[in-house]
Protein backbone atom coordinates (compact mmCIF):
# COMPACT_ATOMS: atom_id res chain seq x y z
CA UNK A 1 0.00 0.00 0.00
CA UNK A 2 1.05 3.43 -0.54
CA UNK A 3 1.05 5.93 2.36
CA UNK A 4 0.60 9.70 1.02
CA UNK A 5 1.93 12.90 3.07
CA UNK A 6 1.34 16.54 1.46
CA UNK A 7 4.35 19.05 1.89
CA UNK A 8 5.18 21.91 0.06
CA UNK A 9 8.45 22.93 -2.33
CA UNK A 10 9.04 26.76 -2.30
CA UNK A 11 9.40 28.52 -5.58
CA UNK A 12 9.96 32.11 -4.47
CA UNK A 13 7.84 32.67 -1.19
CA UNK A 14 5.05 30.79 -2.95
CA UNK A 15 4.51 26.99 -1.32
CA UNK A 16 3.80 24.55 -4.10
CA UNK A 17 1.88 21.19 -2.94
CA UNK A 18 4.20 18.53 -3.05
CA UNK A 19 3.12 14.60 -2.36
CA UNK A 20 4.91 12.34 -0.56
CA UNK A 21 4.27 8.76 -1.06
CA UNK A 22 5.85 5.66 0.44
CA UNK A 23 5.65 2.47 -0.66
CA UNK A 24 7.18 -0.62 1.30
CA UNK A 25 6.97 -3.52 -0.37
CA UNK A 26 9.21 -7.10 -0.61
CA UNK A 27 12.68 -6.98 -1.79
CA UNK A 28 16.08 -6.33 -1.27
CA UNK A 29 16.46 -3.89 1.85
CA UNK A 30 17.08 -0.24 0.49
CA UNK A 31 15.66 2.98 1.14
CA UNK A 32 15.30 4.86 -1.96
CA UNK A 33 13.78 9.08 -2.73
CA UNK A 34 13.61 9.90 -6.32
CA UNK A 35 11.78 13.00 -7.74
CA UNK A 36 14.45 15.46 -8.16
CA UNK A 37 15.86 15.63 -4.47
CA UNK A 38 18.63 17.51 -4.21
CA UNK A 39 21.32 16.90 -1.87
CA UNK A 40 19.73 17.90 1.07
CA UNK A 41 16.80 15.64 0.27
CA UNK A 42 18.58 12.64 -0.59
CA UNK A 43 20.26 13.10 3.08
CA UNK A 44 17.12 12.80 4.40
CA UNK A 45 17.37 9.36 4.38
CA UNK A 46 19.67 9.15 7.38
CA UNK A 47 18.34 11.19 8.86
CA UNK A 48 14.78 9.55 8.83
CA UNK A 49 16.10 6.36 9.69
CA UNK A 50 18.03 7.58 12.70
CA UNK A 51 15.44 9.65 14.11
CA UNK A 52 12.91 6.52 14.06
CA UNK A 53 15.45 3.99 15.42
CA UNK A 54 15.93 6.82 18.44
CA UNK A 55 12.29 6.98 18.79
CA UNK A 56 12.13 3.24 19.28
CA UNK A 57 10.65 2.44 15.27
CA UNK A 58 12.87 -0.30 13.83
CA UNK A 59 12.42 -0.02 9.86
CA UNK A 60 11.12 -2.93 8.38
CA UNK A 61 13.76 -5.14 6.49
CA UNK A 62 11.92 -4.47 3.25
CA UNK A 63 12.37 -2.21 0.41
CA UNK A 64 11.22 1.04 1.18
CA UNK A 65 10.46 4.03 -1.61
CA UNK A 66 9.80 7.49 -1.52
CA UNK A 67 8.76 9.66 -4.91
CA UNK A 68 8.12 13.19 -4.28
CA UNK A 69 5.58 14.28 -7.38
CA UNK A 70 5.08 16.16 -9.07
CA UNK A 71 8.23 14.74 -10.74
CA UNK A 72 9.70 17.60 -12.41
CA UNK A 73 9.44 20.18 -9.56
CA UNK A 74 12.95 20.56 -8.28
CA UNK A 75 12.86 19.82 -4.14
CA UNK A 76 15.01 21.27 -1.83
CA UNK A 77 16.22 21.95 1.74
CA UNK A 78 15.50 20.00 4.63
CA UNK A 79 11.80 20.19 5.22
CA UNK A 80 11.20 16.40 3.76
CA UNK A 81 12.48 14.53 6.85
CA UNK A 82 8.91 15.12 8.96
CA UNK A 83 6.62 14.11 6.20
CA UNK A 84 8.89 10.51 4.88
CA UNK A 85 9.51 9.89 8.71
CA UNK A 86 5.19 9.82 9.01
CA UNK A 87 4.57 8.31 5.92
CA UNK A 88 6.94 5.72 6.74
CA UNK A 89 5.55 5.53 10.43
CA UNK A 90 2.11 5.30 8.89
CA UNK A 91 3.09 2.76 6.75
CA UNK A 92 4.79 0.26 9.02
CA UNK A 93 1.41 1.02 11.52
CA UNK A 94 2.93 3.31 14.12
CA UNK A 95 0.60 5.81 13.58
CA UNK A 96 -2.58 5.71 12.24
CA UNK A 97 -2.95 5.32 8.54
CA UNK A 98 -5.58 8.07 8.08
CA UNK A 99 -4.17 10.66 10.82
CA UNK A 100 -2.31 12.45 8.23
CA UNK A 101 -5.04 12.94 5.92
CA UNK A 102 -5.89 16.73 5.67
CA UNK A 103 -2.55 17.89 6.48
CA UNK A 104 0.37 19.37 5.43
CA UNK A 105 3.59 18.27 7.26
CA UNK A 106 7.18 20.16 7.16
CA UNK A 107 10.22 19.84 9.60
CA UNK A 108 13.85 18.70 10.05
CA UNK A 109 14.74 15.76 11.70
CA UNK A 110 17.51 15.67 14.21
CA UNK A 111 18.76 11.69 14.65
CA UNK A 112 17.58 11.99 18.42
CA UNK A 113 14.06 12.24 16.95
CA UNK A 114 13.76 15.80 17.61
CA UNK A 115 12.29 18.21 15.01
CA UNK A 116 14.62 20.94 14.20
CA UNK A 117 12.93 24.35 12.67
CA UNK A 118 13.07 24.99 9.40
CA UNK A 119 12.52 28.06 7.50
CA UNK A 120 9.31 28.66 5.27
CA UNK A 121 6.40 27.85 7.76
CA UNK A 122 4.71 30.76 7.24
CA UNK A 123 3.90 30.50 3.35
CA UNK A 124 3.64 26.55 3.80
CA UNK A 125 0.85 27.28 7.08
CA UNK A 126 -0.94 30.14 4.26
CA UNK A 127 -0.85 27.18 1.09
CA UNK A 128 -2.31 24.76 3.45
CA UNK A 129 -4.76 26.72 4.74
CA UNK A 130 -5.92 27.92 1.68
CA UNK A 131 -6.37 24.11 0.34
CA UNK A 132 -8.13 23.76 3.93
CA UNK A 133 -5.20 21.66 5.57
CA UNK A 134 -4.24 21.67 8.79
CA UNK A 135 -0.01 22.50 9.37
CA UNK A 136 2.37 20.19 11.33
CA UNK A 137 5.77 22.03 11.70
CA UNK A 138 8.22 21.94 14.01
CA UNK A 139 7.49 23.06 17.43
CA UNK A 140 10.15 26.40 17.11
CA UNK A 141 7.84 27.45 14.42
CA UNK A 142 4.39 27.01 15.82
CA UNK A 143 4.11 30.49 16.31
CA UNK A 144 4.51 31.59 12.96
CA UNK A 145 1.84 29.27 11.27
CA UNK A 146 -0.57 30.40 13.49
CA UNK A 147 -0.68 33.71 11.35
CA UNK A 148 -1.70 32.22 8.43
CA UNK A 149 -5.44 32.19 10.13
CA UNK A 150 -7.31 31.76 13.19
CA UNK A 151 -8.89 28.95 12.26
CA UNK A 152 -6.04 26.83 10.85
CA UNK A 153 -5.62 23.33 12.80
CA UNK A 154 -1.83 23.44 13.26
CA UNK A 155 0.42 20.87 15.54
CA UNK A 156 3.40 22.21 16.37
CA UNK A 157 5.44 18.87 18.12
CA UNK A 158 9.19 18.80 19.59
CA UNK A 159 10.01 15.48 18.69
CA UNK A 160 8.37 12.01 16.95
CA UNK A 161 7.41 10.39 20.08
CA UNK A 162 5.65 13.69 20.99
CA UNK A 163 3.38 13.40 17.70
CA UNK A 164 2.96 9.69 17.79
CA UNK A 165 1.56 9.94 21.50
CA UNK A 166 -0.60 12.94 20.26
CA UNK A 167 -2.46 10.53 17.22
CA UNK A 168 -3.03 8.12 20.07
CA UNK A 169 -4.37 10.74 22.26
CA UNK A 170 -2.13 10.42 25.16
CA UNK A 171 -0.88 13.40 24.80
CA UNK A 172 -3.06 15.85 23.03
CA UNK A 173 -0.74 19.06 21.69
CA UNK A 174 -1.82 22.24 21.93
CA UNK A 175 -2.22 25.05 18.91
CA UNK A 176 0.32 27.39 19.90
CA UNK A 177 -0.12 31.01 20.02
CA UNK A 178 0.08 34.11 17.68
CA UNK A 179 3.65 35.77 18.17
CA UNK A 180 5.02 38.95 17.78
CA UNK A 181 7.70 40.92 18.82
CA UNK A 182 6.71 44.46 20.01
CA UNK A 183 9.79 46.94 18.73
CA UNK A 184 12.27 46.73 21.06
CA UNK A 185 15.31 49.25 22.22
CA UNK A 186 14.48 52.61 21.25
CA UNK A 187 15.64 53.32 17.37
CA UNK A 188 18.36 56.23 17.09
CA UNK A 189 16.29 59.87 16.96
CA UNK A 190 16.50 62.59 14.68
CA UNK A 191 16.88 64.93 17.89
CA UNK A 192 20.56 64.23 17.81
CA UNK A 193 21.25 65.62 14.18
CA UNK A 194 22.19 69.49 14.47
CA UNK A 195 21.50 71.93 11.95
CA UNK A 196 21.13 70.14 8.47
CA UNK A 197 17.32 71.29 8.61
CA UNK A 198 16.98 71.00 4.99
CA UNK A 199 18.42 67.48 4.88
CA UNK A 200 15.73 66.25 7.62
CA UNK A 201 12.97 67.53 5.43
CA UNK A 202 13.94 65.87 2.66
CA UNK A 203 13.92 63.30 4.85
CA UNK A 204 10.68 63.64 6.09
CA UNK A 205 9.20 63.53 2.00
CA UNK A 206 11.10 60.68 1.31
CA UNK A 207 9.77 58.59 4.13
CA UNK A 208 6.19 60.60 3.51
CA UNK A 209 5.93 59.01 0.10
CA UNK A 210 8.42 56.23 0.47
CA UNK A 211 10.88 58.33 -2.65
CA UNK A 212 14.11 57.11 -3.48
CA UNK A 213 16.53 59.30 -1.43
CA UNK A 214 20.51 60.17 -2.46
CA UNK A 215 22.20 61.99 -0.45
CA UNK A 216 25.44 63.27 -1.44
CA UNK A 217 28.57 65.30 1.03
CA UNK A 218 32.00 65.34 1.95
CA UNK A 219 32.64 62.96 4.75
CA UNK A 220 31.64 63.64 8.19
CA UNK A 221 28.45 65.63 6.98
CA UNK A 222 26.22 63.34 8.87
CA UNK A 223 24.68 61.59 5.92
CA UNK A 224 24.73 58.06 7.56
CA UNK A 225 23.85 59.03 10.65
CA UNK A 226 21.02 60.47 8.48
CA UNK A 227 19.98 57.90 7.11
CA UNK A 228 19.85 55.59 10.39
CA UNK A 229 17.33 57.69 11.31
CA UNK A 230 14.88 57.17 8.85
CA UNK A 231 13.08 53.82 10.99
CA UNK A 232 12.06 56.26 12.85
CA UNK A 233 10.04 58.34 10.97
CA UNK A 234 8.68 55.81 8.61
CA UNK A 235 4.56 54.88 8.80
CA UNK A 236 4.39 51.86 10.71
CA UNK A 237 3.07 48.92 8.96
CA UNK A 238 -0.26 47.56 8.18
CA UNK A 239 -1.09 44.35 8.63
CA UNK A 240 -0.83 42.98 4.62
CA UNK A 241 2.57 44.80 4.83
CA UNK A 242 3.49 42.68 7.79
CA UNK A 243 2.43 39.44 6.15
CA UNK A 244 4.34 40.17 3.14
CA UNK A 245 7.43 41.04 4.62
CA UNK A 246 7.14 37.83 7.23
CA UNK A 247 6.59 35.72 4.38
CA UNK A 248 9.99 36.38 2.64
CA UNK A 249 11.66 36.53 6.64
CA UNK A 250 10.61 33.23 6.90
CA UNK A 251 12.04 31.64 3.76
CA UNK A 252 14.59 33.35 3.93
CA UNK A 253 14.72 31.42 7.48
CA UNK A 254 15.59 35.02 9.35
CA UNK A 255 12.21 34.90 11.63
CA UNK A 256 13.45 34.46 15.00
CA UNK A 257 11.76 32.48 17.35
CA UNK A 258 8.97 32.01 14.94
CA UNK A 259 7.68 35.89 16.12
CA UNK A 260 7.65 38.35 13.83
CA UNK A 261 8.18 41.98 14.24
CA UNK A 262 6.09 44.99 13.37
CA UNK A 263 9.50 47.17 12.45
CA UNK A 264 9.81 48.19 8.74
CA UNK A 265 12.69 46.68 7.45
CA UNK A 266 16.07 48.70 7.23
CA UNK A 267 18.95 46.60 5.53
CA UNK A 268 21.96 48.25 5.12
CA UNK A 269 24.56 45.85 3.21
CA UNK A 270 28.20 46.62 2.99
CA UNK A 271 29.47 48.06 -0.41
CA UNK A 272 31.16 44.61 -1.13
CA UNK A 273 28.34 42.71 -1.29
CA UNK A 274 27.95 40.57 -4.46
CA UNK A 275 25.23 40.88 -7.08
CA UNK A 276 23.58 37.22 -5.57
CA UNK A 277 23.48 38.71 -1.93
CA UNK A 278 21.81 42.29 -2.97
CA UNK A 279 18.77 40.60 -5.40
CA UNK A 280 18.94 37.33 -4.53
CA UNK A 281 20.03 33.78 -6.36
CA UNK A 282 22.67 31.55 -5.73
CA UNK A 283 22.25 28.21 -4.49
CA UNK A 284 18.77 27.61 -3.30
CA UNK A 285 17.45 30.85 -5.34
CA UNK A 286 17.45 33.09 -1.63
CA UNK A 287 16.24 36.06 -1.34
CA UNK A 288 18.71 39.10 -1.12
CA UNK A 289 18.87 41.84 0.48
CA UNK A 290 16.59 44.10 -2.09
CA UNK A 291 13.89 41.32 -0.95
CA UNK A 292 14.54 41.51 2.54
CA UNK A 293 14.28 45.09 2.53
CA UNK A 294 10.45 44.92 0.82
CA UNK A 295 7.86 47.39 2.63
CA UNK A 296 10.93 48.96 4.27
CA UNK A 297 14.49 50.78 3.54
CA UNK A 298 17.69 49.55 1.39
CA UNK A 299 20.14 52.33 1.96
CA UNK A 300 23.35 51.65 0.29
CA UNK A 301 25.85 53.59 2.25
CA UNK A 302 29.11 55.06 0.04
CA UNK A 303 27.37 54.42 -3.30
CA UNK A 304 30.03 54.08 -5.78
CA UNK A 305 31.51 51.78 -3.58
CA UNK A 306 29.61 49.36 -5.33
CA UNK A 307 30.49 47.24 -8.10
CA UNK A 308 28.69 48.81 -11.06
CA UNK A 309 26.55 45.81 -12.21
CA UNK A 310 25.71 45.11 -8.76
CA UNK A 311 24.02 48.60 -8.47
CA UNK A 312 22.57 48.32 -11.72
CA UNK A 313 20.91 44.82 -11.26
CA UNK A 314 19.05 47.46 -9.04
CA UNK A 315 17.39 49.24 -11.83
CA UNK A 316 14.59 46.47 -12.67
CA UNK A 317 13.31 45.81 -9.62
CA UNK A 318 13.37 50.02 -8.70
CA UNK A 319 11.32 49.85 -11.75
CA UNK A 320 8.72 46.50 -11.25
CA UNK A 321 8.66 46.28 -7.34
CA UNK A 322 9.67 42.88 -7.56
CA UNK A 323 12.64 40.54 -8.61
CA UNK A 324 12.42 37.65 -11.10
CA UNK A 325 15.69 34.99 -10.49
CA UNK A 326 16.01 32.95 -14.02
CA UNK A 327 17.31 29.78 -12.96
CA UNK A 328 18.53 26.55 -15.23
CA UNK A 329 14.74 24.38 -14.48
CA UNK A 330 12.39 27.26 -13.50
CA UNK A 331 12.17 30.74 -12.40
CA UNK A 332 11.40 32.76 -9.11
CA UNK A 333 10.01 35.60 -8.32
CA UNK A 334 10.46 37.70 -5.22
CA UNK A 335 8.47 40.80 -4.32
CA UNK A 336 11.16 43.75 -3.93
CA UNK A 337 8.96 46.95 -3.20
CA UNK A 338 11.77 48.79 -1.53
CA UNK A 339 12.80 52.50 -0.64
CA UNK A 340 16.27 52.92 -1.72
CA UNK A 341 18.58 55.18 0.15
CA UNK A 342 22.02 56.12 -0.74
CA UNK A 343 24.68 58.17 0.64
CA UNK A 344 28.53 59.11 -1.44
CA UNK A 345 30.89 61.40 -1.22
CA UNK A 346 31.27 63.86 -3.91
CA UNK A 347 34.70 62.21 -4.97
CA UNK A 348 37.06 59.99 -3.84
CA UNK A 349 38.52 62.43 -1.36
CA UNK A 350 35.50 63.56 -0.33
CA UNK A 351 36.31 67.52 -0.17
CA UNK A 352 35.66 68.44 -3.89
CA UNK A 353 32.60 70.43 -2.78
CA UNK A 354 34.01 72.03 0.05
CA UNK A 355 34.66 75.96 -0.89
CA UNK A 356 38.36 77.13 -1.07
CA UNK A 357 39.59 72.98 -1.49
CA UNK A 358 42.07 72.21 -4.12
CA UNK A 359 42.02 68.63 -4.75
CA UNK A 360 45.52 66.92 -4.46
CA UNK A 361 44.72 64.57 -7.01
CA UNK A 362 44.30 66.19 -10.09
CA UNK A 363 41.96 69.31 -10.99
CA UNK A 364 38.49 68.86 -8.37
CA UNK A 365 36.36 68.85 -11.65
CA UNK A 366 37.77 65.59 -12.85
CA UNK A 367 37.90 63.85 -9.65
CA UNK A 368 34.22 64.56 -9.21
CA UNK A 369 33.56 63.52 -12.52
CA UNK A 370 35.40 60.55 -12.17
CA UNK A 371 33.98 59.01 -8.83
CA UNK A 372 30.67 60.20 -10.49
CA UNK A 373 30.98 58.09 -13.84
CA UNK A 374 30.76 55.24 -11.54
CA UNK A 375 26.80 55.53 -11.04
CA UNK A 376 24.78 55.08 -14.49
CA UNK A 377 22.35 57.26 -15.15
CA UNK A 378 19.54 55.12 -15.64
CA UNK A 379 19.90 54.54 -12.02
CA UNK A 380 20.08 58.21 -11.13
CA UNK A 381 17.23 58.89 -13.06
CA UNK A 382 15.35 56.40 -10.62
CA UNK A 383 15.90 58.54 -7.75
CA UNK A 384 13.33 60.94 -6.97
CA UNK A 385 15.51 63.10 -4.33
CA UNK A 386 19.00 64.05 -4.69
CA UNK A 387 20.52 66.21 -2.41
CA UNK A 388 23.57 67.74 -1.17
CA UNK A 389 24.53 67.62 2.75
CA UNK A 390 26.74 70.09 3.63
CA UNK A 391 29.49 69.66 6.38
CA UNK A 392 27.70 70.79 9.21
CA UNK A 393 29.44 73.90 10.91
CA UNK A 394 30.78 75.13 14.29
CA UNK A 395 27.63 77.40 14.64
CA UNK A 396 25.30 74.51 14.28
CA UNK A 397 27.40 72.08 16.40
CA UNK A 398 27.03 74.33 19.71
CA UNK A 399 23.30 75.05 19.16
CA UNK A 400 20.96 73.29 21.55
CA UNK A 401 19.86 70.20 20.54
CA UNK A 402 16.61 71.17 18.28
CA UNK A 403 13.07 70.63 19.73
CA UNK A 404 11.19 68.75 17.17
CA UNK A 405 12.12 64.89 17.36
CA UNK A 406 11.56 61.91 15.51
CA UNK A 407 7.91 61.55 16.95
CA UNK A 408 6.79 64.77 15.37
CA UNK A 409 8.04 64.05 12.22
CA UNK A 410 6.62 60.97 12.72
CA UNK A 411 2.95 62.13 13.39
CA UNK A 412 3.38 63.93 10.19
CA UNK A 413 4.26 61.24 7.86
CA UNK A 414 1.87 58.87 9.29
CA UNK A 415 -1.34 61.31 8.73
CA UNK A 416 0.57 61.80 4.85
CA UNK A 417 0.71 57.90 3.97
CA UNK A 418 -3.03 57.32 5.13
CA UNK A 419 -3.94 60.20 2.67
CA UNK A 420 -2.08 58.21 0.43
CA UNK A 421 -3.33 54.51 1.31
CA UNK A 422 -7.07 56.45 0.97
CA UNK A 423 -6.50 57.77 -2.50
CA UNK A 424 -5.32 54.39 -3.74
CA UNK A 425 -7.56 51.89 -1.85
CA UNK A 426 -10.38 54.61 -3.80
CA UNK A 427 -8.91 53.74 -6.74
CA UNK A 428 -8.84 50.14 -6.15
CA UNK A 429 -5.09 49.52 -7.03
CA UNK A 430 -4.03 46.51 -6.00
CA UNK A 431 -0.79 46.48 -3.38
CA UNK A 432 -0.09 49.96 -3.86
CA UNK A 433 -0.33 52.62 -1.24
CA UNK A 434 2.66 55.61 -1.95
CA UNK A 435 3.24 58.13 -4.30
CA UNK A 436 6.20 56.21 -5.32
CA UNK A 437 4.79 53.26 -6.09
CA UNK A 438 1.84 55.15 -8.36
CA UNK A 439 2.01 53.81 -11.84
CA UNK A 440 2.62 56.49 -14.37
CA UNK A 441 -0.31 56.51 -16.76
CA UNK A 442 -2.52 57.60 -12.96
CA UNK A 443 0.13 60.20 -12.24
CA UNK A 444 -1.29 62.64 -14.54
CA UNK A 445 -4.88 62.36 -13.06
CA UNK A 446 -3.87 62.31 -9.29
CA UNK A 447 -0.64 64.71 -9.25
CA UNK A 448 -2.18 67.13 -11.60
CA UNK A 449 -0.93 70.61 -10.55
CA UNK A 450 -3.15 73.55 -10.72
CA UNK A 451 -2.76 76.18 -13.58
CA UNK A 452 0.05 77.71 -12.24
CA UNK A 453 2.00 74.73 -11.01
CA UNK A 454 1.41 73.15 -14.25
CA UNK A 455 3.04 76.33 -16.35
CA UNK A 456 6.00 75.99 -13.95
CA UNK A 457 6.04 72.37 -15.10
CA UNK A 458 6.04 72.85 -18.52
CA UNK A 459 8.76 75.61 -18.62
CA UNK A 460 11.24 74.26 -16.05
CA UNK A 461 10.59 70.55 -18.36
CA UNK A 462 11.78 72.44 -21.59
CA UNK A 463 14.77 74.49 -19.69
CA UNK A 464 15.89 71.47 -17.64
CA UNK A 465 15.34 68.70 -20.38
CA UNK A 466 13.85 66.50 -18.54
CA UNK A 467 12.98 62.66 -19.33
CA UNK A 468 9.92 61.27 -19.61
CA UNK A 469 11.02 59.00 -16.03
CA UNK A 470 11.83 62.32 -14.81
CA UNK A 471 9.07 64.74 -15.07
CA UNK A 472 6.87 61.56 -13.51
CA UNK A 473 9.18 61.70 -10.59
CA UNK A 474 9.03 65.22 -10.28
CA UNK A 475 4.64 64.70 -10.50
CA UNK A 476 5.11 61.97 -7.77
CA UNK A 477 7.33 64.11 -5.20
CA UNK A 478 4.94 67.61 -5.94
CA UNK A 479 2.14 64.99 -5.03
CA UNK A 480 3.57 64.02 -1.88
CA UNK A 481 4.45 67.51 -0.66
CA UNK A 482 0.68 68.49 -0.87
CA UNK A 483 -0.28 65.63 0.83
CA UNK A 484 1.97 66.90 3.84
CA UNK A 485 0.69 70.00 3.26
CA UNK A 486 -3.16 68.52 3.42
CA UNK A 487 -3.61 69.99 0.19
CA UNK A 488 -6.18 68.39 -2.28
CA UNK A 489 -4.25 69.82 -5.58
CA UNK A 490 -0.43 70.08 -6.46
CA UNK A 491 0.23 73.74 -6.49
CA UNK A 492 2.76 75.83 -7.73
CA UNK A 493 5.34 75.99 -4.65
CA UNK A 494 5.03 71.95 -4.06
CA UNK A 495 6.27 71.99 -7.90
CA UNK A 496 8.67 74.15 -7.50
CA UNK A 497 10.02 72.40 -4.40
CA UNK A 498 9.97 68.91 -6.10
CA UNK A 499 11.57 70.54 -9.10
CA UNK A 500 14.32 71.48 -6.63
CA UNK A 501 15.52 68.10 -5.51
CA UNK A 502 15.67 67.13 -9.63
CA UNK A 503 18.34 69.86 -10.60
CA UNK A 504 20.69 68.33 -8.57
CA UNK A 505 20.09 64.70 -9.93
CA UNK A 506 20.11 66.53 -13.71
CA UNK A 507 23.61 67.63 -12.73
CA UNK A 508 24.95 64.66 -11.43
CA UNK A 509 24.31 62.93 -14.64
CA UNK A 510 25.44 65.58 -16.80
CA UNK A 511 28.89 64.95 -14.76
CA UNK A 512 28.57 61.18 -15.37
N1 LIG B 1 24.57 67.38 12.19
C1 LIG B 1 25.25 66.71 13.11
N2 LIG B 1 24.90 66.79 14.41
C2 LIG B 1 25.58 66.10 15.34
N3 LIG B 1 26.62 65.28 15.08
C3 LIG B 1 27.02 65.13 13.81
C4 LIG B 1 26.35 65.82 12.76
N4 LIG B 1 26.95 65.49 11.60
C5 LIG B 1 27.93 64.63 11.91
N5 LIG B 1 27.99 64.41 13.24
C6 LIG B 1 28.97 63.53 13.91
O1 LIG B 1 29.87 63.08 12.94
C7 LIG B 1 29.93 61.67 12.90
C8 LIG B 1 30.05 61.20 11.49
O2 LIG B 1 28.82 61.32 10.82
P1 LIG B 1 28.43 60.35 9.64
O3 LIG B 1 26.97 60.30 9.57
O4 LIG B 1 29.12 59.06 9.78
O5 LIG B 1 29.03 61.13 8.41
P2 LIG B 1 29.05 60.73 6.88
O6 LIG B 1 28.29 59.48 6.71
O7 LIG B 1 28.42 61.89 6.18
O8 LIG B 1 30.48 60.59 6.50
C9 LIG B 1 28.65 61.20 13.57
O9 LIG B 1 28.85 60.01 14.24
C10 LIG B 1 28.34 62.33 14.54
O10 LIG B 1 28.98 62.10 15.76
MG1 LIG C 1 28.98 57.67 6.15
Amino acid sequence: MVMRVSTVAFEGIEARMVDVQVQISPGNVVFMIVGLPDKAVAESRERVRSALIASGLALPAKRITVNLAPADLPKEGSHYDLPIALGVMAAIGAIPADALNGFTVLGELALDGSITPVAGVLPAAMAANERQHGLICPEACGQEAAWASSDIEILAPRSLIQLANHFKGTQVLKRPELGIVPASGSLPDLRDIKGQESAKRTLEIAAAGSHNLLMNGPPGAGKSMLAQRLPSILPPLMPRELLEISMIQSVAGLLADGALSNRRPFRAPHHSASMAALVGGGLNARPGEASLAHNGVLFLDELPEFQPQVLDSLRQPLEAGEILIARANHRVTYPARFQLVAAMNPCRCGQATEPGYVCRRQPSERCIAQYQARLSGPLIDRIDLVIDVPAVTAADMILPPPLEGSADVATRVARARQVQEKRYAALKLEGITTNAACPPALLEEVAKPDSDGLSLIRDAANAMRLSARAFHRVLKVGRTLADLDGEERVRRIHVAEALSYRSQADRRSAAA
